[in-house]
């Protein structure tokens, strides 16, 4: 994605979800009861994400290893997955020699009501970022849809004139017209269907469950606003 200085690209869609793909029944997996009826199915089992994680973690250490970077953390979707590749990040310092200063920063972006993006985009935490000049930062995001939201942030984090910026994104959609960049670092390319779970949500419900799901037609009646 945007970058200030010129570094070797090392970019992938992650691991690719096609359309077709069914996903796992719900009953081969523990989920929380308070949700039977409101998913059609899981789409990424928590140990994979997990899994996924830990090689992100390892690419970006590979990358940015020699630097000190700020984390900035996109909240609140992207909460559960920043705690877990900082946490794997941290691992790979602590086994090896390769090893760097890592801060984290939360900022919070707002702009879907039920399933829609809403034109305005709100960023809060994010008013005074000017100990970024000069830094590596590496925004963590938990979904990238149309790639609207994070062209905001970007243009708003490179005033700050970071030395290098990276994004990092567990999942992406393919969604039509999408801008071009994509994040740096991706877990999964998903199909354009509105997903919940691991701290993604829908309208504040489902951050409490650790797979990666599809809502279903009833769970989006149930608690729309
Ligand atoms: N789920 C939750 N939040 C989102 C999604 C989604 O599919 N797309 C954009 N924000
Ligand atoms: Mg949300």
């Amino acid at each position: 994605m945007a970058e200030v200085d010129a570094q070797a690209d090392r970019r992938s869609e992650g691991i690719v979800i096609n359309d077709d793909w069914p996903g796992y029944s719900l009953d081969l997996f523990n989920y929380p009861t308070h949700y039977s009826g409101d998913l059609d199915c899981v789409i990424i089992p928590h140990g994979v994400i997990m899994d996924r994680t830990e090689r992100l973690a390892r690419n970006i250490m590979d990358d940015l290893g020699d630097h000190d970077i700020v984390v900035l953390c996109v909240l609140k979707g992207g909460y559960q997955f920043c705690a877990d590749l900082v946490e794997r990040i941290k691992a790979l310092s602590r086994n090896s020699n390769h090893t760097i200063p890592m801060r984290v920063h939360f900022i919070r972006l707002r702009s879907y009501l039920n399933d829609q993006s809403t034109e305005d985009l709100h960023i809060l935490g994010a008013e005074d970022l000017s100990f970024l000049a000069g830094k590596n930062v590496l925004i963590v995001e938990g979904i990238v849809g149309t790639g609207k939201t994070m062209e905001t942030l970007l243009e708003h984090v490179k005033a700050f004139k970071p030395k290098m910026i990276k994004v990092a994104g567990l999942l992406v959609k393919r969604v039509q017209h999408s801008l071009a960049s994509v994040p740096d670092y991706v877990g999964f390319e998903i199909p354009n269907r509105f997903v919940v779970g691991y701290a993604l949500d829908y309208n504040e419900y489902f951050r409490d469950l650790n797979h990666i799901c599809i809502i279903s037609e009833s769970g989006k009646k149930k608690y729309k606003v």
